[in-house]
């Protein structure tokens, strides 16, 4: 299918298109397609509308990964109808994918009616509009998130964020994304006072280590046609279902891969004797008996 500045759109068994990376060899959303995933993985089990309807002022969504705006388009027209105040904020270090994505709205299907807020937000890197009773704030942060993260931003800094869809492609193509550090950085820019949950597609157990290190609750996250289970993280444990219990620290004590990345570099190794020691005494497993 049509190729250009490095993308390729895909066609996907189920007949929906998707953005293709030819230079990182990743397809956006590979299996069940950019709008269910979305859906499934962030609008659902973040209990998007629900939290929206109960929330009063701003609700800040950390959009890591923007690529071709799948997420936050998804997130933005399934709570479109509700009198509600987001403010968005998407991170990456290119454009290039949503441009690409933008030229190519009519194969995509998923851009409909926002066509030129994105023609606006491309050359401004933020926009502002209302949509009915919904309004939006959407800002850009160009740049290496890593390198962003770990730099002081002090009064520049956004809102910590109510919400984080978290999409950065696997960890053994782009592994600066997944390291310990990247979420101990993330985690230390949360509001202790602000329940935040972070969904995303991975179930790994190298993942949820670096999750459960980096400070956060972990759970078993939903389905969604292509994972029989994903991740959630949460600062706070009531956004968590079902909590990562003693049975699963149990396997990962045993796992082959386990030990948490530090540097950006992939690497597969069972937990170090330090690790395991760090992970018996998280408060999450303290007192469970399951
Ligand atoms: C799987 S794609 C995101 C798809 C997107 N969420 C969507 O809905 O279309 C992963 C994105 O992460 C971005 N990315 C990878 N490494 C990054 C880094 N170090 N800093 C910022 N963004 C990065 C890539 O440029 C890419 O757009």
């Amino acid at each position: 299918m049509h190729t250009d500045s490095g993308y390729q759109l895909v066609r996907l068994n189920n007949g929906i298109c998707s953005v293709r990376s030819l230079a990182d060899g990743e397809t956006f959303h590979p299996v069940v397609g950019p709008v269910a995933e979305a859906e499934t993985l962030y609008v659902n089990q973040l209990r998007l509308r629900e939290r929206l309807q109960n929330h009063a002022g701003e609700f800040v969504i950390w959009d890591v990964g923007l690529g071709a705006a799948a997420n936050a388009l998804t997130v933005l027209r399934a709570t479109r109808d509700l009198a509600c105040q987001i403010r968005l904020v998407s991170f990456d270090h290119t454009i290039e994918p949503l441009k690409f994505a933008l030229r190519h709205a009519v194969e995509l299907g998923y851009f409909g009616g926002y066509e030129n807020y994105l023609e606006k937000f491309i050359r401004e890197q933020r926009i502002e509009f209302h949509d009915g009773k919904q309004s939006v704030n959407w800002e850009f942060q160009l740049g290496d998130f890593p390198a962003w993260l770990d730099s002081k931003t002090g009064a520049r800094a956004p809102a910590p964020p109510h919400a984080i869809l978290f999409d950065a492609y696997s960890p053994a193509r782009n592994p600066a994304m997944w390291t310990l550090p990247l979420f101990t950085n993330l985690f230390q820019r949360l509001d202790p006072q602000r329940p935040c949950a972070l969904p995303t597609y991975s179930r790994s157990t190298i993942l949820r280590v670096t999750l459960l290190l980096a400070g956060f609750f972990v759970g078993v996250g939903h389905a969604t046609g292509e994972k029989e289970e994903t991740t959630i993280a949460a600062n706070d444990v009531s956004l968590i279902t079902e909590p990562l219990n003693l049975r699963w620290l149990e396997r990962a004590l045993r796992s082959e891969s386990a030990e948490p990345l530090r540097e950006p570099v992939y690497t597969r190794s069972p937990l170090s004797p330090v690790t395991a020691d760090m992970l018996r005494r998280l408060p999450q497993f303290v007192g469970d008996h399951n």
